[in-house]
């Protein structure tokens, strides 16, 4: 940031469901803004991986939540987190309290940094960093996030059914939106983004104008 009177981390929270764009959006607004990014995604993702891939049971919330306390950040690294199976993962280690509990602390340090962070997830402006500068709920209607996913796997070769990929999309949303501890909702002082009919351009446009009006507020 080149506000040198600013002496707080500037903290930009993106959160919404699969698939509405909000990992491009937060990359792109990070890397407009000059600041570090974090995709939160990525943490549930590595402890679903690590734990399927031991054998462990990925709906016990107490050994779910040692392997969130034992999360390295290398893990993040893992080229293998990005995909479908990693997504399905994830949501299920997400729903557990100690799980949340123990990845909070890592999340507020990131954001806590100076010059400040974009960090994306499902509860950034909710519960991590409910006093970010800037919230925006980015989203899109559930067959519109389908038609995209389906369309990234097609063009990467891969063979998916839209019909499936739709299914999958309303269930990981009832998954996330459903459960008890941090669920996915619009944070009550957050910019709802909705790209239905908009492109990345459009959507990074958009985003940026509600990111230039927070910061005129805060300095006026
Ligand atoms: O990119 P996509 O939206 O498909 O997934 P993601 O952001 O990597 O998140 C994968 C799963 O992790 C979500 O479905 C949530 O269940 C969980 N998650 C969460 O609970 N809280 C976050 N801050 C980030 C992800």
């Amino acid at each position: 940031m080149t506000d040198a009177v600013r002496l707080r981390p500037f903290v930009v929270a993106i959160d919404g469901p699969a698939a509405a764009g909000k990992g491009t959006l937060a990359l792109r607004l990070a890397e407009a803004l000059g600041l570090p990014h974090l995709d939160t995604g990525l943490l549930y993702r590595a402890i679903g991986k690590l734990m399927a891939e031991r054998g462990f049971d990925l709906d016990d919330p107490l050994l779910a939540g040692q392997f969130a306390e034992a999360l390295d950040p290398e893990d993040l690294k893992r080229g293998d987190l990005r995909g479908r199976e990693a997504g399905e993962l994830a949501s299920r280690v997400a729903v557990h309290p100690p799980v949340r509990a123990a990845l909070v602390q890592f999340q507020r340090d990131f954001a806590a940094r100076a010059p400040g962070a974009v960090l994306d997830g499902r509860d950034i402006g909710t519960v991590i960093c409910p006093q970010a500068d800037v919230k925006i709920f980015v989203t899109a209607s559930p067959e519109v996030r389908a038609r995209r996913r389906t369309d990234e796997l097609l063009a990467k070769g891969r063979e998916v059914a839209y019909e499936t990929i739709l299914a999958e999309t309303k269930e990981r949303d009832e998954r996330d939106s459903g459960r008890a501890v941090a669920p996915l909702k619009p944070a009550e002082d957050a910019v709802v983004l909705d790209t239905s009919s908009l492109d990345r351009d459009d959507a990074f446009v958009a985003a940026m104008a509600i990111v230039a009006e927070r910061r005129a507020e805060e300095s006026a």
